[in-house]
């Protein structure tokens, strides 16, 4: 039986085993922006558990980007050889990697999760002073700096650095963070700009810095590697960015030459978000449909036959899988078992040849 999310997905000159790809997720375990073994590990384990893609964790493109002191970087020559180790195991387990680059803005310099106490990190225990577009605080963090125009350049041409490594690194495909309430999001979004400058006011200016660092990544990552977005496609607050307005910006970074955007949602304000199976589907097909664009869906998509049924609906390209990836690294192979799929060299999805017994009884 022949299976959608199994299928291949051409972006440029790269072809992608099948469309179930590890959603990013930050492991809050590295240190001086390093990638580590856990990196290595949590990374390998999914490539060899069959996603046809595998997204770092947001990958800060200068110190002050990291939304923890513990986020992995990609500023410097060490990081970067240290990322090319963990590239070249994935691809040896026939996945592609893509690395997200972000800056977090006025919600950088916090503690991880697990620390017992949360919020900001002061520049004494190992944080810094947070920059963003406006001097509005997240909730419960500290008031950021406003960025000044040459600050505002200087992150430009921190994406553009950090893209002209992960290239070097061997990474396959660059995705831009945009959603989440990050330093990008925050810009798109009337809750936290406020500037009275070119980055701020309508929803161009409110763009302009998202599609300035788009343009300038497109320029400098190789014309047939693939470029993708994460965007929140709504702030779920009145006053918010919208979907027609995130869609709107879709077909703008379409014409930029972004190849698929990987919706998302919320992040930048307090919000009372309907969570359930799929809830970000129907953003996802908003964004496909209006803004021209293929998509990747996101968000409590747990089940094979639900991934499946949100490719046949035709609501997106892709499908990322989250949290149910860190309950079962092998969850794409499950997936096609399930969905009584061929699992063997070039049909999407393959055991790797030291786990085949496990693959019979
Ligand atoms: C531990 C953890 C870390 C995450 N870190 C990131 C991140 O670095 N970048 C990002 O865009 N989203 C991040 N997310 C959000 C996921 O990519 C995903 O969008 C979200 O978990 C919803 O998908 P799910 O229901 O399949 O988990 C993170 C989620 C989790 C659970």
């Amino acid at each position: 039986m022949t299976s959608r999310i199994l299928e291949p997905l051409t972006l440029r000159g790269t072809t992608l085993r099948n469309r179930i790809w590890l959603a990013p997720m930050c492991q809050y375990s590295a240190v001086d922006g390093m990638p580590s073994d856990w990196h290595l590990v949590h990374l390998g384990a999914r490539a060899s558990g069959g996603f046809g893609l595998v997204l770092t964790e947001a990958t800060a493109v200068l110190p002050e980007g990291r939304i923890s002191p513990q986020d992995t970087g990609i500023w410097d020559d060490e990081q970067q050889r240290a990322w090319s180790r963990i590239v070249d195991f994935v691809h040896d387990q026939g996945a592609h990697i893509g690395i997200q680059l972000a800056h977090a803005g006025r919600k950088a310099s916090t503690s991880r999760p697990w620390e017992a106490t949360q919020g900001t990190v002061a520049p004494q225990d190992g944080g810094w002073e947070p920059l963003a577009p406006s001097p509005i605080p997240f909730e419960g963090y500290v008031t950021p700096q406003e960025l000044t125009a040459a600050q505002i350049g200087a992150v430009v041409e921190a994406f553009v650095e950090a893209t002209r490594r992960s290239h070097l690194a061997g990474f396959d495909v660059v995705e831009v963070h945009a959603a989440h309430g990050y330093l990008l999001h925050q810009f798109l979004s009337p809750l936290s700009n406020r500037r009275t400058d070119g980055y701020g006011g309508s929803l161009a200016n409110r763009s302009r810095l998202l599609l300035e660092v788009v343009t300038a990544v497109r320029e400098e990552w190789p014309q047939d590697k693939p470029l993708l977005v994460r965007v929140s496609a709504t702030d779920w607050a009145p006053d918010g960015v919208s979907v027609q307005d995130v869609t709107e910006v879709a077909s703008w970074l379409a014409g930029l030459g972004v190849d698929l955007v990987d919706v998302s949602s919320g992040g930048n304000a307090p919000a009372d978000i309907p969570v359930g199976p799929g809830y970000q589907v129907p953003l996802a097909r908003a964004v496909r449909a209006g803004g021209g664009i293929p998509v990747a869906a996101v968000g409590l998509i747990t089940t094979a036959e639900q991934a499946e049924q949100v490719l046949v609906d035709g609501a997106a390209d892709a499908v990322l899988i989250g949290r149910a990836a860190l309950r079962d690294p092998m969850w794409p192979l499950r997936a096609a078992h399930e969905l009584r799929a061929p699992v063997a060299a070039g049909s999407g999805v393959s055991w790797p040849p030291q786990y085949a017994r496990g693959a019979w009884r």
